[in-house]
């Protein structure tokens, strides 16, 4: 091993996603140089990851405050729930770790501009966590458009079909507007596809570390499931001279994984994020490819990148700024368009299944349209002007 400076870490959150990323990274942190300190949840013991993390004799404490009475860490990792993305990026920069914040930024963008306001103040990075943004493949083909390989961008569109039944929208913070009088706006387009719009934001910014800024957008929302946001979406958005598509659901009875295409003057290029397929291709008009490689193979090289961060061998790529394209999308279609009732029917694994939508979509994708342009059937779109955008605290 190259000799690095040891990077050490804390964790928050480990019951859900934080246990995810730990299964597929606890036995690569030696080799980046990273060493857990602590594993930090109110309920640790009953985190799937636990019984690796006490094999290992990682520490646990039931709090942040907890853990930085007597501890100190480089990088704080947070996988808390939305709600607490302000206080506890805000704590660990103020006890002096760089902050590694699981996306969204947090539920509102005044709570995003209060942390960019403490890392400036503290001289700590924060980062967020959007895993596409640190992958090499995706940062290899933003160069390149950057570099205006594919010519201008033309329309870029996204869909993703993942099938979510009770269990998932009986998680106590799931899909709600507010809980305990704190925003969340967990949504379809605001937790689990978030990425995909992100993605698009991403690739179209004009440095590295930047995102488009999205203009004006119009889109439907819909709800089948009974909660507060919505589990459908379909959005097109006007960015950077280019229009993005982006849909998602989790009223389907078919699970697709995220779809992404992005067409340019001079190329189309597909990025696959799948068990099944897992790599980028830019097909040119006169037949050339170029392929970039995996994606989902590095999707936590966002702990490595911020390590690299650490120790002054990077500069961040994904920061409140770069990520706020989305949670200014998602406040202002929380706040400005109205969520379509859609009647739904259970089927045999608890999916709430409206008739007929997913295959709207998929057909809406396939040619290029929106669900607006094949049937009227889930309500005419709502116009949302983005450039001047404001949140209003009045939900
Ligand atoms: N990058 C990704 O692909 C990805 C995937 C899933 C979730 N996420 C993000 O991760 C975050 C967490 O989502 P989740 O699905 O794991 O949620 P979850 O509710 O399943 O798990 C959250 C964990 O945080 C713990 N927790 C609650 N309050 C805490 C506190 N005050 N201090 C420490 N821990 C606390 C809970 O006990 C639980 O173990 C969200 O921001 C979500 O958007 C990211």
């Amino acid at each position: 091993m190259i000799d690095m400076k040891e990077v050490t870490m804390v964790i928050a959150g480990i019951g859900g996603y934080g246990s995810t990323v730990l299964k597929f990274t606890l036995d690569k942190l030696e080799g980046w140089g990273v060493k857990l300190v602590g594993a930090v949840d109110p309920a640790w013991e009953k985190a799937p990851c636990w019984p690796a993390l006490e094999a290992m004799g990682v520490p646990h404490f039931d709090s942040l405050e907890e853990f930085y009475k007597d501890h100190k860490a480089d990088l704080a990792m947070l996988c808390t729930p939305i709600q607490f993305h302000e206080e506890h990026a805000i704590l660990a920069m103020r006890n002096g770790s760089d902050v590694l914040c699981e996306k969204p930024i947090a539920a509102t963008l005044p709570q995003a501009e209060h942390m960019a306001q403490v890392a400036q103040e503290t001289g700590r990075n924060l980062h967020i966590g959007f895993q596409l943004s640190y992958v090499p493949s995706v940062l290899e083909l933003k160069r390149d458009i950057m570099a205006g390989v594919f010519g201008a961008p033309i329309a870029f569109k996204t869909l993703t079909c993942w099938p979510r039944n009770s269990d998932y929208y009986a998680r106590p913070w799931c899909a709600r507007l507010k809980k305990n009088g704190q925003y969340v706006l967990d949504s379809i387009a605001m937790n689990a596809c978030a990425h995909y719009m992100h993605v698009l934001y991403f690739l179209l910014g004009s440095t590295m570390e930047t995102s488009a800024q999205p203009e004006w957008l119009e889109g439907i929302l819909c709800r089948a499931n009974d909660i507060e946001t919505f589990d459908t979406a379909a959005l097109r958005i006007r960015a950077a001279g280019a229009e993005l598509d982006f849909m998602a659901t989790h009223t389907c009875h078919e699970k697709v994984d995220p779809q992404i295409v992005l067409t340019f003057e001079k190329a189309v290029i597909k990025i696959a994020e799948t068990r099944e397929e897992d790599a980028i291709h830019a097909v040119f008009h006169d037949g050339t490819v170029k392929n970039y490689g995996a994606v989902r193979t590095d999707f936590y090289n966002k702990i490595p990148y911020c390590s690299d961060v650490v120790r002054g061998l990077k500069k961040p790529i994904c920061t409140v700024e770069t990520a706020t394209p989305h949670l200014k999308t998602i406040n202002a279609i929380t706040q400005h368009i109205p969520v379509v009732n859609l009647p739904g029917c259970k089927n045999e694994n608890q999916v709430t299944v409206v008739e007929g939508l997913q295959e709207c979509l998929q057909e809406a994708f396939a040619a290029g349209k929106m669900p607006w342009e094949l049937t009227d059937r889930f309500g005419a779109p709502t116009r949302v002007e983005l450039k001047n955008y404001t949140w209003e605290d009045k939900l």
